[in-house]
Protein backbone atom coordinates (compact mmCIF):
# COMPACT_ATOMS: atom_id res chain seq x y z
CA UNK A 1 0.00 0.00 0.00
CA UNK A 2 1.08 3.50 -1.18
CA UNK A 3 0.53 5.85 1.58
CA UNK A 4 3.19 8.52 0.32
CA UNK A 5 2.59 11.98 1.22
CA UNK A 6 3.62 14.55 -0.15
CA UNK A 7 2.69 17.86 1.62
CA UNK A 8 5.50 19.66 0.07
CA UNK A 9 4.04 19.80 -3.48
CA UNK A 10 0.07 20.80 -2.71
CA UNK A 11 -1.94 19.88 -5.37
CA UNK A 12 -3.63 22.30 -7.69
CA UNK A 13 -7.43 22.87 -7.16
CA UNK A 14 -10.16 24.77 -8.72
CA UNK A 15 -13.32 25.22 -6.60
CA UNK A 16 -16.91 25.84 -8.25
CA UNK A 17 -19.42 27.63 -6.50
CA UNK A 18 -23.20 28.81 -7.07
CA UNK A 19 -23.97 30.67 -3.55
CA UNK A 20 -22.94 31.57 -0.31
CA UNK A 21 -19.18 29.43 -0.47
CA UNK A 22 -19.11 28.60 3.37
CA UNK A 23 -18.18 25.17 2.37
CA UNK A 24 -15.13 26.92 0.30
CA UNK A 25 -14.93 29.27 3.61
CA UNK A 26 -13.87 25.94 5.38
CA UNK A 27 -11.53 24.79 3.00
CA UNK A 28 -9.91 28.14 2.60
CA UNK A 29 -9.74 28.05 6.25
CA UNK A 30 -8.41 24.65 6.63
CA UNK A 31 -5.39 25.54 3.91
CA UNK A 32 -4.52 28.82 6.15
CA UNK A 33 -4.39 26.15 8.99
CA UNK A 34 -1.80 24.18 6.94
CA UNK A 35 -3.90 21.01 7.02
CA UNK A 36 -4.74 20.55 3.65
CA UNK A 37 -2.34 19.95 0.79
CA UNK A 38 -3.80 21.93 -2.20
CA UNK A 39 -3.39 24.99 -3.75
CA UNK A 40 -6.66 27.18 -4.53
CA UNK A 41 -5.80 28.78 -7.99
CA UNK A 42 -9.20 29.68 -8.80
CA UNK A 43 -12.80 30.11 -7.95
CA UNK A 44 -15.66 30.16 -10.59
CA UNK A 45 -19.07 31.16 -10.44
CA UNK A 46 -21.84 30.88 -12.50
CA UNK A 47 -23.42 33.59 -10.14
CA UNK A 48 -22.38 37.13 -10.39
CA UNK A 49 -23.65 37.82 -6.93
CA UNK A 50 -22.67 34.53 -5.32
CA UNK A 51 -20.79 35.71 -1.45
CA UNK A 52 -18.68 32.86 -2.27
CA UNK A 53 -16.51 35.02 -4.21
CA UNK A 54 -15.98 37.68 -1.97
CA UNK A 55 -14.40 35.21 0.26
CA UNK A 56 -12.40 33.91 -2.49
CA UNK A 57 -11.35 37.17 -3.40
CA UNK A 58 -10.72 38.33 0.25
CA UNK A 59 -8.37 35.19 0.85
CA UNK A 60 -6.82 36.24 -2.42
CA UNK A 61 -7.62 33.52 -4.32
CA UNK A 62 -8.55 34.49 -8.09
CA UNK A 63 -11.95 34.04 -9.41
CA UNK A 64 -14.16 34.17 -12.30
CA UNK A 65 -17.84 34.19 -13.13
CA UNK A 66 -19.26 32.66 -15.81
CA UNK A 67 -22.83 32.69 -16.24
CA UNK A 68 -24.61 29.90 -17.58
CA UNK A 69 -27.72 32.46 -19.11
CA UNK A 70 -25.02 34.07 -21.46
CA UNK A 71 -24.92 30.16 -23.30
CA UNK A 72 -27.42 28.63 -25.70
CA UNK A 73 -27.65 25.01 -24.56
CA UNK A 74 -25.69 23.06 -21.28
CA UNK A 75 -23.41 21.92 -23.87
CA UNK A 76 -21.93 25.19 -24.43
CA UNK A 77 -22.01 26.33 -21.68
CA UNK A 78 -19.67 23.21 -20.10
CA UNK A 79 -17.45 23.41 -22.78
CA UNK A 80 -16.56 27.20 -21.89
CA UNK A 81 -16.52 26.20 -18.25
CA UNK A 82 -14.22 23.26 -18.72
CA UNK A 83 -12.02 25.60 -20.97
CA UNK A 84 -11.53 28.35 -18.08
CA UNK A 85 -11.12 25.37 -15.52
CA UNK A 86 -8.16 23.56 -17.55
CA UNK A 87 -6.42 26.61 -17.79
CA UNK A 88 -4.87 26.14 -14.03
CA UNK A 89 -4.70 22.45 -14.81
CA UNK A 90 -6.15 20.96 -11.83
CA UNK A 91 -5.68 18.00 -10.32
CA UNK A 92 -8.55 18.38 -8.45
CA UNK A 93 -11.92 19.45 -9.27
CA UNK A 94 -14.50 21.07 -5.99
CA UNK A 95 -17.80 21.12 -6.37
CA UNK A 96 -18.97 23.22 -3.09
CA UNK A 97 -22.27 24.18 -3.54
CA UNK A 98 -22.27 24.32 -7.27
CA UNK A 99 -26.02 24.00 -8.32
CA UNK A 100 -25.91 23.08 -11.81
CA UNK A 101 -26.45 19.83 -13.78
CA UNK A 102 -23.38 18.66 -15.79
CA UNK A 103 -22.68 17.16 -19.65
CA UNK A 104 -21.55 13.61 -19.51
CA UNK A 105 -18.96 15.29 -21.69
CA UNK A 106 -18.12 17.23 -18.53
CA UNK A 107 -17.84 14.57 -16.21
CA UNK A 108 -15.96 12.14 -18.20
CA UNK A 109 -13.19 15.03 -18.68
CA UNK A 110 -12.88 15.58 -14.56
CA UNK A 111 -13.24 11.52 -13.68
CA UNK A 112 -11.74 10.46 -10.81
CA UNK A 113 -10.76 14.28 -10.49
CA UNK A 114 -14.00 16.03 -9.45
CA UNK A 115 -15.80 15.64 -5.76
CA UNK A 116 -18.80 17.19 -4.49
CA UNK A 117 -20.76 17.57 -1.40
CA UNK A 118 -24.23 17.25 -1.16
CA UNK A 119 -26.42 18.11 2.27
CA UNK A 120 -28.32 13.92 2.67
CA UNK A 121 -27.26 11.06 3.13
CA UNK A 122 -27.04 9.86 -0.11
CA UNK A 123 -28.70 7.38 -1.78
CA UNK A 124 -31.66 9.31 -0.12
CA UNK A 125 -32.49 12.32 -1.53
CA UNK A 126 -30.67 13.11 -4.11
CA UNK A 127 -31.46 16.72 -6.00
CA UNK A 128 -33.24 19.57 -4.29
CA UNK A 129 -35.13 20.40 -1.10
CA UNK A 130 -33.23 17.77 0.81
CA UNK A 131 -33.60 19.04 4.37
CA UNK A 132 -37.71 19.43 3.49
CA UNK A 133 -37.76 16.41 2.33
CA UNK A 134 -36.31 14.88 5.00
CA UNK A 135 -38.30 16.62 7.56
CA UNK A 136 -41.57 16.06 5.39
CA UNK A 137 -40.63 11.97 5.50
CA UNK A 138 -39.98 11.59 9.01
CA UNK A 139 -36.35 11.00 9.35
CA UNK A 140 -34.67 10.40 12.68
CA UNK A 141 -31.09 11.11 10.83
CA UNK A 142 -30.39 13.24 8.11
CA UNK A 143 -26.41 14.72 6.76
CA UNK A 144 -24.09 15.10 4.05
CA UNK A 145 -22.11 13.10 1.81
CA UNK A 146 -18.91 13.60 0.02
CA UNK A 147 -19.09 11.80 -3.12
CA UNK A 148 -17.18 11.00 -6.64
CA UNK A 149 -19.40 12.68 -9.19
CA UNK A 150 -20.21 10.53 -11.94
CA UNK A 151 -22.83 10.48 -15.13
CA UNK A 152 -25.83 9.51 -12.37
CA UNK A 153 -26.53 12.70 -10.76
CA UNK A 154 -25.43 12.86 -6.93
CA UNK A 155 -24.97 8.95 -7.32
CA UNK A 156 -21.50 8.49 -7.79
CA UNK A 157 -19.36 6.45 -5.36
CA UNK A 158 -19.41 8.30 -2.10
CA UNK A 159 -16.67 9.06 0.46
CA UNK A 160 -17.58 10.03 3.59
CA UNK A 161 -20.85 10.92 5.73
CA UNK A 162 -21.70 12.58 8.65
CA UNK A 163 -25.22 11.85 10.18
CA UNK A 164 -26.45 14.32 12.65
CA UNK A 165 -30.11 13.70 14.13
CA UNK A 166 -33.17 15.13 13.46
CA UNK A 167 -34.97 17.15 16.94
CA UNK A 168 -38.71 16.87 16.79
CA UNK A 169 -38.57 20.90 16.95
CA UNK A 170 -36.93 21.29 13.93
CA UNK A 171 -37.40 23.22 10.95
CA UNK A 172 -35.73 23.45 7.23
CA UNK A 173 -33.42 26.63 8.72
CA UNK A 174 -32.58 24.62 12.02
CA UNK A 175 -31.74 20.77 10.31
CA UNK A 176 -30.11 22.55 7.28
CA UNK A 177 -27.35 24.64 9.52
CA UNK A 178 -26.71 21.73 11.72
CA UNK A 179 -25.62 20.01 8.56
CA UNK A 180 -23.80 22.34 7.15
CA UNK A 181 -21.68 22.21 10.34
CA UNK A 182 -21.02 18.92 9.53
CA UNK A 183 -20.42 19.55 5.79
CA UNK A 184 -17.61 21.73 7.26
CA UNK A 185 -15.86 19.22 8.64
CA UNK A 186 -16.03 16.21 6.32
CA UNK A 187 -14.90 18.05 2.94
CA UNK A 188 -12.04 19.51 3.89
CA UNK A 189 -11.41 16.06 5.30
CA UNK A 190 -11.93 13.95 1.99
CA UNK A 191 -10.44 16.79 -0.03
CA UNK A 192 -7.00 15.86 2.66
CA UNK A 193 -7.21 12.26 1.78
CA UNK A 194 -7.03 13.25 -2.11
CA UNK A 195 -4.43 15.67 -2.03
CA UNK A 196 -2.22 12.82 0.42
CA UNK A 197 -2.77 10.59 -2.30
CA UNK A 198 -4.96 8.17 0.00
CA UNK A 199 -8.18 8.48 -2.09
CA UNK A 200 -9.00 7.41 -5.21
CA UNK A 201 -11.63 6.24 -8.03
CA UNK A 202 -11.49 3.17 -9.09
CA UNK A 203 -13.94 1.18 -10.97
CA UNK A 204 -16.30 3.17 -10.18
CA UNK A 205 -15.65 2.72 -6.44
CA UNK A 206 -14.24 4.93 -3.57
CA UNK A 207 -10.23 3.49 -2.54
CA UNK A 208 -9.37 5.58 0.43
CA UNK A 209 -5.92 3.91 2.20
CA UNK A 210 -5.84 1.14 -0.95
CA UNK A 211 -9.35 -0.51 0.49
CA UNK A 212 -12.29 0.03 -1.66
CA UNK A 213 -15.14 1.32 0.45
CA UNK A 214 -18.24 -0.91 0.33
CA UNK A 215 -19.90 2.04 2.69
CA UNK A 216 -19.05 5.75 2.79
CA UNK A 217 -16.33 6.24 5.63
CA UNK A 218 -18.92 7.38 8.48
CA UNK A 219 -17.42 10.79 10.20
CA UNK A 220 -17.53 10.63 14.05
CA UNK A 221 -17.43 14.74 15.27
CA UNK A 222 -14.97 14.88 18.61
CA UNK A 223 -15.40 18.86 18.48
CA UNK A 224 -18.24 18.65 20.64
C1 LIG B 1 -24.44 23.03 0.75
O1 LIG B 1 -25.39 22.62 1.69
C2 LIG B 1 -24.15 21.93 -0.24
O2 LIG B 1 -24.19 20.65 0.34
C3 LIG B 1 -25.27 22.11 -1.21
O3 LIG B 1 -25.39 23.50 -1.37
C4 LIG B 1 -24.99 24.13 -0.15
C5 LIG B 1 -23.97 25.17 -0.48
O4 LIG B 1 -23.68 25.93 0.65
N1 LIG B 1 -25.01 21.47 -2.46
C6 LIG B 1 -25.93 20.88 -3.20
O5 LIG B 1 -27.11 20.89 -2.91
C7 LIG B 1 -25.43 20.24 -4.47
N2 LIG B 1 -26.42 19.38 -5.03
P1 LIG B 1 -22.41 26.89 0.66
O6 LIG B 1 -22.49 27.73 -0.60
O7 LIG B 1 -22.58 27.70 1.90
O8 LIG B 1 -21.17 26.04 0.69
Amino acid sequence: MNLAVNESQPISTVVLISGNGSNLQAIIDAVKAGALPIELRAVISNNAQANGLKRAAQAGIRTHVLSHKQFADRESFDEALQQLIDRYHPKLLVLAGFMRILTESFVRHYHGRMINIHPSLLPKYRGLNTHQRALQTGEKHHGATVHFVTHELDGGPAIIQAVVPVLDNDTNESLAARVLEQEHKIFPLAIRWFAQGRLKLSDNSTVLDGRTLQQPYQYTDTSE
